[in-house]
Parts: C-alpha cells; structure tokens; sequence
C-alpha cells in the first residue's frame, strides 16, 4: 500500500520516488498516513500547503490537508477485509517479505568462554542474536549463524598449569565449570605470592600453541565438558543449533599469514618488544605479544577474512557487548589497511550491561551471576505464580517453562539493546506490564475466546469499523514494515514494542466490546479479528523466540 502511494505521488508530481516520505501522524484521528510536502517546494517552487492541495484533489484517496501534510485515510473495509484474511491464510508466515532476498548474512553471536560459567552478561548475545538471526530469516535473508566460543588464549596455559596442581577430577566431573573456575582463581591468588607461576603459565599455553598431546588433552577435556554444560542453557532458551561453533581456537594457525599480510603492506611497527598496526585516531592493536603469544584480535582478523572467503557475506553482525567497540573499531580500520572494500559491511552489534538490583539473585559463584541458576529461579517463581492464579493447571511443568524463560528474554530484548538494564526477576514476570507473561496471557486469553468461533463464511455488510477496531486493525498492517524497521536497526525490542502496542490496542477492543454476539455474522467477524491478532502475536514472539501457550 505505502509503496503504490508512493509511486502515486511521485508520478502525479513527477518527483523521484526518494523525494515521497510517508509518516504515521502521531494523533492516529488525524489520518492513517501522513505526506508532509515540504520537501516537495523546492523543486516545484509551491507552497507545501498549495502541493498538499493540490495532491488532496488528484488522488484517488480520501485526504485531509493539515499544514504542509496530506493526511490519507484508508478504506476501512477493504483494509480490514484484506488484513484479516491475509493473517488468517498466511499464519506463521505472515510477515515474511524479501528485504533481505538474495542476500548471504552471517550473524556471530552468544560466543561464551570455554571453562567459565555462561554468565548473565552473555545473555544478552545470545538473545540478541537469536532473535536477529530470526528476524533476518523473516526477511529473506540466506543467514549463517555463529557460536564464536572463546576457547583459546594465554588463560588456557594458566588452566592447565592450575588443573594439573589442584584440580580435582570427581570435582570436574561433578560440577565442571565450578572446579575449573576454582582452581583458575587459585591460580592468581597464588601467583600474587609467587610470580614464576606465570611463567608456568606461559609455557603452558606455548605448549598448547605447539600442539603438544599433553596440552592438548586438557584443553580438549576443557573444552568438551563446558560445551556441554552450555547446551543446557542453550536447551532452556530453544536454541537447537548453530551452523558453526568454529571458536577462537581454529584460527590457531591461520594466523601467520594474516601477519605475513600485514608485514607485505608495511603495516607492523615492533613497540617494546611487542608488534602492532597504527591506527587513525584510535590506540594500536597490538598483534603479537612480546613473548610471541598469539592475540584475541589476530584470531579476529584471520576469521573474518576467512569468513568472508567462506560465506561470501553481504554482511556480518558482531553480536557483542558495548565494552568491545574499540577491539571491532580497531578490526575494521586494519581490514580496511590492508586494502579490503568490505568493512562497511562489518557492523558491531553492541549493547549495554544487565544490571542486577533484586536481592533475590544469589551470587553463588563468586561475582558472576550464571544464566541457567536465573532461568531455573524464574521458571520456579513462574510457577508459583501460575499456580497461585491456576492451581489446576494441567502440564505445570511445561508451561511455566515456557513463561519463566520466556519472561526473562523479553526482559532483554523490549529495551533499545545499546541501554543498560534492571534486572529484577519479579518485575520481569508481573502478569501486568509490560513483560513477556503478559503478552503469553494476552494470547491465552484470545485463544480460549476462539473456541466461540464457528468457523464460518461472513460478510462486511453493517459492520461497524469504530475508531477502536480501527486502530487494532490499523496495527495488524503494519506488521511487516515493523520487522524490516527491526532488521534495519538491528533491533529486535522494534518488535517488543510493537507486540505491546498491539496487545494494548487489543485490550482496548476487547473492553469495549462484546465479543460474543447474538448477530452470528458480527460475532464471526470480531472473533477472526481476535484470531488474526493471536496469530500475529505467536509470530511476534516467535521472532523473539518466545513461546506461547494456549491455556494459562
Ligand atoms: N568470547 C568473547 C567474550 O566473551 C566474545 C567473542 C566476541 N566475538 C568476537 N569475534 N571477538 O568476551
């Protein structure tokens, strides 16, 4: 529609297509759409009001003039007809579109560290990421996604030499990510007291980056018990798989020739010892360590060139927390040195820190506070809460499954993702607000009015399209251009807001009218209306990957 009344203007005026904006007036009685002419004078030398006018008499739409705005009004009936029977035919594919048609995007999110608990801090990537990856495929995009796990770097040579003097295997086998941060602790507090313990370190990791079997079977030990220590929270959040796990550690000896490279190009300075590339404006990167250790943001460069050999992306997403602006900043100037056109394409999904004020969060382990420990807290208070409102519910278990986790990324992801947040687990799961169980209620509560519905032919005749339905209608249309705004910004709380907007309008409809009427045609009508926004806000959630439940 937005397109055919752009195309309508451009060519009445005969203007470029560019030139045509349209917005949604903020009153929402002002008009559906609204065409501010101001752009237009120039060009035409008109007032805006007399183009406005001019347009208000031309087109074929009912139209307003207010300032220099055309206001248009839609057709309330063909709109409302070919809304809803859209939605009720196209279902969880309602809103697929071809923005990204075509195109190769690789999203790179999550990327916990190996032998440290999955903390709160990499929820974030994870749900970011996650909704984004199902966003983009909304979108048409052909999407690669990428668990980057941090398994390499000079710690590992610390673990080892730690492991191998105070760990403990019963300990490792029982609760593996526990012991290894326990004696990785250990490690520092007594190489205060005797510094050579680095050096042990050092020659640890050497070892490692030698391929010497010994290092080698523990870091593979490492590595393997805590991939599947993360599977269980991955398991609690949905996410079933990614199409590569290729951490740092496999680009362990890609990463000579991206030196070789940057020494071609007379990129590399040695300073104090160490080597570097200068950069504009930013502090250097510092490439090799003066011990000759190999470097987090080495790795960083041969896996995007790879990447970009591998997957011929049209862009890549870095799901990754704001502290690590530098590090990609400084990532994308040295692909840029080294004379690659591509580095636009490269963007920094940043976002800001979970902040934890409840006393309820227990900090068992030390500072970090683990995912799974806050899921498995909120799916439990989640079913204290159902029960106290549904003490016969059946599958207990699952549903509140469903809204504990489901709670908790909502919580993330309805904040612009740059922000700090709170987190506080009860305002999180407060069946009023704007949270996650209260979009789930919403849905449940519509979905046992369907059962009203008898699933028959109805017709347009003498109903009423008041301002209310309107406006939820009005909502429902604009589904589509919501999730391409979404992927533009790279910002799934777009479609958070939107999802509680629309359950807002919802809730206004649905207070002011009786659902179930005597006239079976009407009836029939407002219950598809009530369908289509069900069917709309499983799909929404489910780009926020949230579930839904039909009874609550
Ligand atoms: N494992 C890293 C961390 O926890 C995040 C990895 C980010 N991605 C990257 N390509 N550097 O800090």
């Amino acid at each position: 529609m937005k397109n055919k009344i752009i195309s309508d203007i451009a060519s009445l005026l005969n203007v470029d297509k560019d030139l045509v904006k349209i917005e949604y007036p903020k009153d929402r009685t002002f008009g559906d759409y609204a065409i501010p002419c101001f752009q237009f004078s120039k060009e035409l030398h008109k007032s805006p009001i007399e183009i406005a006018n001019y347009l208000k008499e031309n087109l074929n739409y009912e139209s307003n003039v207010v300032n220099g705005y055309l206001n248009i009004f839609m057709n309330k009936v063909e709109t409302t007809k070919s809304v809803i029977s859209t939605i009720l035919a196209e279902k969880d594919d309602y809103g697929n579109n071809s923005y990204g048609a075509g195109k190769n995007i690789v999203i790179e999110y999550s990327s916990p560290n190996v032998a440290k608990p999955f903390g709160m801090g990499h929820l974030r990537s994870t749900v970011i990421g996650q909704a984004l990856n199902n966003i983009s495929k909304k979108c048409g995009y052909n999407v690669t996604s990428i668990n980057y796990l941090g398994d390499y770097g000079t710690q590992f040579g610390k673990l080892i030499y730690a492991y191998k003097k105070w760990g403990n295997e019963d300990a490792l086998n029982e609760s593996p990510l526990d012991e290894l941060k326990r004696v990785y602790v250990k490690f520092h507090e007594e190489a205060e007291k005797d510094p050579s313990l680095d050096d042990e370190g050092r020659m640890w990791f050497k070892k490692l980056e030698e391929n010497d079997e010994e290092a080698l079977k523990y870091w593979k030990y490492f590595k393997e018990v805590s991939i599947k220590e993360f599977q269980k929270t991955y398991d609690l959040l949905n996410i079933n798989k990614f199409d590569s796990y290729e951490g740092e550690s496999y680009y362990k000896d890609k990463m000579d020739p991206v030196i070789d490279e940057l020494e071609s190009k007379n990129l590399l300075k040695i300073s104090e010892g160490a080597t570097i590339v200068e950069l504009d404006g930013i502090v250097p990167a510092l490439i090799k360590r003066s011990d000759g250790a190999s470097l987090y943001i080495t790795r960083d460069i041969a896996a995007l060139l790879d990447r970009k050999k591998r997957y011929n992306f049209d862009e890549i997403l870095y799901v990754v927390g704001n502290e690590q602006s530098l590090h990609f900043e400084q990532v994308k100037q040295i692909i840029n040195k080294l004379g690659y056109d591509f580095s636009e394409n490269v963007k920094h999904i940043g976002f800001g820190m979970l902040l934890l004020n409840g006393k309820k969060m227990s900090t068992r382990h030390g500072k970090s506070v683990i995912l799974k420990d806050v899921l498995d807290e909120s799916i439990d208070l989640a079913k204290k809460y159902i029960l106290e409102k549904n003490p016969n519910i059946d599958n207990i278990n699952e549903v509140s499954k469903k809204i504990g986790v489901g709670a908790v990324i909502f919580n993330d992801l309805k904040n612009y993702r740059i922000n700090d947040i709170e987190f506080n687990l009860e305002d999180t799961l407060r069946f009023e607000g704007n949270t996650g169980p209260y979009l789930q209620y919403t849905y449940a509560r519509i979905n046992s009015l369907l059962s009203n519905k008898q699933n028959i032919d109805f017709t347009y005749d003498n109903i009423d399209i008041d301002e209310n339905k309107w406006n939820l209608i009005w909502s429902l249309a604009k589904y589509e251009e919501t999730i391409i705004t979404a992927k533009e910004n790279n910002d799934p709380s777009i479609i958070a807001k939107y999802l509680l907007d629309l359950a807002a309008d919802f809730n206004k409809f649905y207070a002011h009218e009786r659902i179930v009427d005597d006239n079976v045609n009407y009836a029939e009508f407002k219950l598809s209306l009530c369908e289509a926004v069900a069917i709309v806000i499983k799909n929404g959630l489910g780009l926020l990957n949230i579930d839904v439940i039909k009874q609550m």
